[in-house]
């Protein structure tokens, strides 16, 4: 095989969405492989929009009013008890050594966030508007949710020379239904490399079963395993998309990002659903106790 043809075969395939369908063939795609790229699923000026936004919450965000979660008093609890309360709130997560031992930030803090969480499609307007929009709510049907829910969003930063790896992980240990019903979308806000810790996925690896349940204990969590195999032996292939470029991630395919030493920033918005026929586990970590879940109207 020549090494065009080799990297051929380990390039997964691009599909293009229309306003009212995704075409057959990228459902079979999405069905075989686990996941499903659709390329300039949301405009350029839409990006922009999301990432302005972004920017306009981490100006806004005092860390100082939060500086007690980052300290070393109780450090554990009080991270623990902000991200258990974030499932209905808009909360800002650090990367791991963003400060030093007093708590004090030891850099800029719009360079030192791994991410915001967890419902800004529902609390924000500009995140509700582009997370309710049509193509997005035309493709939580197209791949088979009766009733889609609007369940999670994060923004990810992934920021340049410190973005950290993310390990391998299936969103359904994190978001458990009965019948299993987690879907992810995860959509580029810049082009997304292997320099800059683009996602890796094994193409089928949804087809095996839930490895672990994350669940929450009163105000702490913990990790259940409920299947011990290890990791289905497909070789993981990277999914470098450009910019507004949306991953539709199967519940149950691992997949990974590596971190990103490159100059370049990485920013992404994933927003995950579930089926609203499905049972909503109580011990996820994810409750919602303020904020009953809506779908796209
Ligand atoms: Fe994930």
């Amino acid at each position: 095989m020549t090494a065009a043809a080799a990297n051929a075969r380990h390039r997964p395939r691009r599909f293009k969405v229309r306003d009212d369908a995704v075409d057959a063939a990228a459902l079979e795609a999405y069905a075989r492989d686990g996941f499903l790229i659709l390329e300039d699923f949301v405009s350029s000026a839409d990006c922009d929009a999301l990432q302005m936004r972004a920017a306009e919450l981490v100006d806004g965000f005092d860390p100082a009013e939060t500086r007690t979660i980052f300290s070393t008093i109780d450090q554990k609890h009080a991270q623990d008890r902000y991200f258990l309360d974030s499932g209905d709130a808009i909360h800002f997560f650090f990367e791991d050594g963003a400060f030093d031992a007093e708590g004090r930030l030891t850099t800029d803090k719009s360079l030192a966030l791994n991410k915001i969480g967890h419902a800004l499609h529902d609390l924000d307007p500009v995140f509700d508007r582009i997370s309710r929009g049509p193509r997005f709510a035309m493709l939580a049907k197209a791949i088979g949710l009766q009733e889609p829910l609007l369940l999670q969003s994060m923004y990810i930063f992934k920021q340049p020379y410190i973005g950290g790896e993310v390990d391998w992980h299936q969103d359904s240990t994190f978001l458990y239904t009965t019948p299993l019903s987690t879907v992810g979308f995860w959509l580029a806000l810049d082009d997304a490399t292997t320099e800059n810790g683009c996602l890796f996925a094994p193409a089928g690896g949804h087809r095996g079963l839930l490895r672990k349940r994350f669940i929450r204990e009163g105000m702490t969590t913990q990790v259940e395993v409920l299947d011990e195999k290890p990791w289905p032996n497909q070789v993981p292939v990277p999914l470098e998309v450009p910019r507004g470029s949306l991953i539709v991630l199967h519940g149950l395919l691992p997949h990974a990002s590596g971190a990103n030493h490159s100059s370049k920033p990485r920013h992404a918005y994933t927003l995950h659903l579930i089926d609203g026929v499905a049972d909503y586990a109580a011990d996820n970590w994810l409750q919602r106790p303020r904020l009953p879940l809506r779908g796209f109207s």
